[in-house]
């Protein structure tokens, strides 16, 4: 005699070992629905032109960003808020980070968010206000980073650091790796003939980005870095793109 549909899910209900099994294998057949298509696409991150990695100047700047913890009161992520795309810009698109490792997002906002900073002050500014924060913004609370602009850059062997990221997935060729340590240096001198440099590293800004052209500080790795930030993508071409495919009904 078969067994009705209550009698079989009161016999589910009222016998444990029988319980745990099916919860078990739902549990398993959804994770993996959810977990499984993640093994066989290549990339959760849709490709943006324009992104490129950073050059070793922008990544030294980077670094130095990372060891002077600006990411404790900084953020890199505009969210696709009213508010935040007013104030900051458009809103950050993941592949604007695909090349960060880490990534800069950040979780605490004590000054604004810095991922479209780049091209909104002059150099002489940054270097002013990284100096002596309260001589441009008299309320600030920003900490004062003098001593960027007495260093001198040491920023070790930028081909063994590009080297290592390209580990990572970062695509650089052959020739950024090799050419690295040089690319650091012609990125930062007025006078070096920028155009190799440019043609590997599209929308690199080359210049004395601190204003003192006799050395390479780490106030010029600093500002190259904060005036790359959120210029490579050309943000509306993306957002024109994803309004077409709307359109199309894709
Ligand atoms: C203690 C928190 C704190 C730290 C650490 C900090 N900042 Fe700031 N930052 C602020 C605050 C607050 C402001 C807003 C007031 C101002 O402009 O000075 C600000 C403003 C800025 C601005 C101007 C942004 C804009 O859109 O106007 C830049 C650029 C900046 N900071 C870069 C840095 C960098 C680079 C570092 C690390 C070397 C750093 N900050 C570390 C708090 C901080």
């Amino acid at each position: 005699m078969a067994l009705s549909f209550l009698e079989r899910h009161k016999m589910v209900e009222r016998n444990i070992t029988l319980l745990a099994i099916l919860a078990f294998a739902v549990v398993t057949i959804g994770g993996i629905v959810e977990i499984a298509p993640l093994f066989w696409i290549d990339n959760t991150i849709e490709k943006v032109e324009g992104m490129r990695p950073y050059t070793p100047l922008e990544q030294a700047g980077r670094d130095i960003y990372i060891r002077e913890g600006c990411y404790l009161c900084h953020s890199q992520m505009i969210r696709p808020f009213r508010d935040e795309v007013e104030r900051y810009g458009h809103y950050s698109l993941a592949a604007e980070s695909m090349y960060d490792h880490p990534f800069q997002w950040g979780s605490k906002r004590t000054g604004p968010d810095l991922a479209r900073v780049g091209g909104k002050y002059s150099d002489a500014w940054h270097v002013q206000h990284l100096k002596d924060p309260r001589s441009v913004v008299p309320d600030s609370i920003m900490p004062t980073y003098q001593f960027l602009a007495e260093r001198e850059l040491n920023a070790g062997d930028m081909s063994a650091e590009l080297q290592t990221l390209y580990r990572t997935g970062v695509p650089y060729t052959k020739d950024d790796i090799a050419k690295a340590n040089d690319d650091l240096k012609a990125q930062a001198n007025p006078d070096a003939d920028a155009t190799d440099l440019k043609a590997r590293y599209p929308k690199a800004q080359a210049r004395d980005f601190d204003g003192d052209p006799k050395k390479v500080t780490e106030m010029d790795a600093l500002v190259a870095y904060l005036q790359m930030l959120g210029t490579l993508v050309d943000v509306n071409a993306p957002a024109a793109q994803e309004v077409l495919a709307k359109e199309k009904g894709r």
